[in-house]
């Protein structure tokens, strides 16, 4: 089992899955550093976890720029001299059709989905090594192995972190850096709400997909009924960066893991269709 004094780096800290991964670190007595876009979240959330104890500071950036990147790593590494645990979660979704998403506002997905993973990995990988040992742990999804209609590019950013993290489980093993990657089904989170929120300019307005759009509302709405708090994928998060040997991925909750077992067993188009496709 890890110490408890670990150091745990937490982006998309502000609200859902990520607040409560942070709550659970800070149980187990990690000190944290949380990062987020929203300043007052985050100073909202650091203010609870310190008032039971937790060691905590906040770093207000976004994670998809460059700038924002180092300045988290630069303020993790002089506050508490090292990073143990890097959980990349701070991640979006769009519910629209390819065909009319903007270039943009792909490249812009995979800013935050995909390529802030990466850069974050490549920023701490060094301190681990030097310390030959540390937990990276990436924010996946069920998308990450299924597909959607009007989900596909957030479903790709999740198929791409999969791909990552998969490789760099070899890379990194001789420096005693895990990786881990954690695939949630359905949480009940703001996410569905901020991706319809972003979703609106690129959704097309010439009816196209009304058809498709009000069958996808109705699947979501029968399979969101099987969503799970956010505090059961942090649990989840939690036990998988302190164990002493942790596993390489982690399907959460049951229904996820029936989902997948699924898409082994039935036939592509069969699957398809039973998941709203
Ligand atoms: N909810 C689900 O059903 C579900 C299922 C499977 C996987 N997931 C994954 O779980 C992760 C967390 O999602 P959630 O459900 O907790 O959604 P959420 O409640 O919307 O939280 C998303 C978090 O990411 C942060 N964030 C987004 N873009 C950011 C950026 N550019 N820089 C820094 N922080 C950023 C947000 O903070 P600010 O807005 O303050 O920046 C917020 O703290 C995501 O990677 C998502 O893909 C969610």
């Amino acid at each position: 089992m890890r110490p408890p004094n670990d150091v745990v780096l937490i982006t998309g800290a502000s609200d859902g899955i990520g607040r409560a991964v942070a709550r659970g670190f800070a149980t187990h007595g990690s000190s944290l550093i949380l990062a987020a876009r929203r300043a007052e979240r985050l100073a909202d959330v650091a203010a609870e976890l310190r008032s039971v104890g937790a060691s905590v500071v906040t770093c207000p950036v976004d994670v998809s720029l460059d700038a924002g990147r180092k300045e988290l790593v630069t303020k993790a590494i002089s506050t508490f001299g090292k990073i143990d645990v890097l959980v990349n979660n701070a991640g979006y979704g769009y519910r629209c059709p390819l065909e009319t998403t903007p270039l943009h506002a792909v490249r812009s997905i995979f800013e935050t989905n995909v390529f802030a993973p990466i850069a974050l990995t490549q920023l701490v990988v060094p301190h681990m090594r030097d310390q030959r040992r540390g937990c990276i742990i990436n924010m996946s999804s069920v998308a990450g192995k299924v597909a959607r209609p009007l989900s596909s590019l957030y479903d790709a950013t999740k198929h791409a972190l999969e791909a990552v993290s998969d490789g760099l489980v070899g890379e990194l093993r001789d420096f005693g850096i895990c990786v881990v990657v954690i695939e949630p089904g359905f949480v009940k989170t703001e996410f569905v709400a901020v991706a319809d929120s972003l979703s609106t300019d690129y959704s097309g307005n010439d009816g196209n997909y009304d058809r498709l759009r009000r069958a996808m509302r109705e699947s979501d709405a029968r399979y969101r009924r099987f969503a799970v708090s956010p505090e059961k994928v942090a649990q989840v998060v939690v036990r998988a960066a302190i164990a002493r040997r942790s596993g390489t991925r982690y399907v959460v909750p049951l229904f996820a893991r029936v989902t997948l077992l699924l898409k082994r067993l039935l036939p592509h188009a069969l699957f398809q269709r039973v998941i709203g496709g």
